[in-house]
């Protein structure tokens, strides 16, 4: 049987990229947790530290081999200290798409495990500190991994992430998605209702559920046969103590008639719905394989809304992808006049390695593609600041998640994901309460308590 180890060593865990790396970063947590690891909030004094990868973009990827260059320097300097040895060890999408290279090129590194062996980490931290056998850990077995990440979860607030969903089977010609994360996998309804309960029993009231593709979830229900991502959520509303479902991330060709409908009909649901489309082009839809058009788009947000009048929206883009033409470029802003977001991600094309879309011609030059993303991010920032404003005199159930910089100040969460800054709430913590929104700050609001509320 485990004994539990006695002397506490500092784990210090670097997250980069998505939501999901957020969450399998608090998992690898919970799971070093029982040997003896306590989380540390710097590199320098820690015994382990896991750089959590991102490879999405060129910049993303790059940033691991300066960040491993730091803590080879730190290694030395603990060790110089009498400090004990430091265990680097990398995770995440890089580990999976370079784990070999990573060996090859930063022998600093003593361990490399993929997304989906993170249960294999300590078998492969006790290896490593034996100085022996192998290093590497990269498979595709979700099933495994999430059967072994039995660990307890420890929760710092009332809200917390939930994976539900891995994978990613669409191959959009500029992604590496679905060569990191592997192919479309749904973990079991049984256990997604179990890991909620344990997050409601713990104070969470709102639950994020996540998947690179959520909405094409399939995961078995208790009857043996498919849920749909839609009867997920309304058994998850079900539980004592979750007041508020997302999801996230979602492809539009996913988007069915039982999810849509849920947007009416699933109070517990919030009304902010991230769908990224990328381009507003026929033509870069069809190169980046996205298999929908911008008419099919445009009328699902019109069906989505027609659930969900006060649905606000989210989106990502991505410009400046080979072949992009002005005019293209001009439908994209155009097909953003035309939705409305209430915020978007907009991203540079990165051209990444062993993916159609780097080889394809007419890669457009970096000046180009620096303007458009200045006008598409000005128009944004505009609909954004326009989406604020008719918030501003609204009434808007504000969930408590910390405490503010001043005096008895609290930060809650809005429908929107906003930050709502309010005076005197400090005793409402947990709590989802009525507050009026009086004034914009900088990337969040300003509200009021309608009077005082009882804790
Ligand atoms: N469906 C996924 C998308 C992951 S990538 C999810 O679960 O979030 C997030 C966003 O990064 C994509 O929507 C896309 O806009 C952007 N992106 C992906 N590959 C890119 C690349 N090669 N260059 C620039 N942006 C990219
Ligand atoms: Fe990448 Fe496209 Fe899959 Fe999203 S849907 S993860 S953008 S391949
Ligand atoms: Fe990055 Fe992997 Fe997420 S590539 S965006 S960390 S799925």
């Amino acid at each position: 049987m485990n004994s539990p180890v006695r002397t506490p060593k500092k784990l210090h865990i670097k997250t980069y990229g998505c939501q999901m790396n957020v969450y399998d970063s608090e998992r690898m947590a919970d799971i070093l947790r029982p040997l003896g690891y306590e989380m540390a909030e710097t590199s320098d004094d820690a015994d382990l530290v896991v750089l959590n990868t991102c490879h999405i973009r060129e910049k993303a990827s790059e940033k691991v081999y300066s960040e491993i260059g730091r803590l080879k320097e730190q290694r030395g300097e603990k060790e110089a200290r009498g400090g004990g040895r430091m265990t680097i060890a990398i995770a995440g999408c890089v580990a999976q798409a370079e784990g070999q290279e990573i060996m090859n090129r930063a022998p600093a590194v003593d361990l490399v495990v993929g997304p989906q062996a993170y249960h294999q980490l300590p078998e492969l931290i006790a290896r490593t500190t034996r100085m022996k056998g192998e290093r590497l850990a990269a498979d595709f077995a979700p099933d495994a991994k999430f059967d072994a990440l039995t660990a307890e979860r420890t929760v710092t607030g009332p809200t917390a992430f939930l994976t539900v969903q891995e994978g990613c089977d669409k191959f959009c010609t500029f992604c590496v998605v679905p060569y990191t994360r592997g192919a479309e996998w749904s973990r079991p309804v049984a256990s997604i209702l179990e890991e909620a309960k344990a997050l409601a029993a713990k104070g969470v009231r709102e639950v994020t559920l996540l998947g690179q593709n959520v909405n094409a979830y399939n995961g078995t229900g208790g009857d043996g046969q498919p849920s749909t991502l839609a009867k997920l959520m309304y058994a998850l509303a079900e539980i004592d103590g979750i007041d508020r479902l997302r999801y996230t991330t979602s492809h539009p060709n996913d988007m069915g008639d039982d999810l849509i409908a849920a947007h009416g009909g699933l109070a517990a649901l919030m009304p902010y719905l991230h769908l990224p489309v990328q381009s507003g082009s026929d033509k870069i839809l069809r190169a980046m394989n996205r298999k929908h058009g911008r008419a099919a788009y445009i009328d699902l947000i019109g069906r989505i809304k027609a659930a969900r009048p006060d649905l606000a929206l989210s989106g990502d883009f991505i410009v400046g992808f080979p072949g992009e033409t002005d005019k293209d470029f001009d439908d994209t802003l155009d097909l953003v006049r035309t939705v409305g977001y209430a915020s978007a991600f907009t991203f540079k094309y990165s051209p990444r390695p062993g993916t159609p879309a780097a080889s394809m011609p007419n890669q457009v030059p970096e000046a180009v593609m620096d303007d458009r993303l200045q006008r598409l991010n000005a128009l944004i920032v505009e609909q954004q600041q326009a989406f604020k404003e008719t918030l501003v005199g609204q009434v808007l159930p504000v969930l408590f998640e910390k405490r503010g910089r001043y005096g008895r100040q609290a930060i809650g969460r809005s429908p929107y994901l906003q930050s709502v800054f309010v005076e005197d709430a400090d005793h409402l913590m947990g709590q989802i309460v009525p507050v009026r929104i009086t004034a914009l700050g900088n990337n969040s609001l300003q509200g009021a308590l309608l009077a005082p509320v009882e804790a």
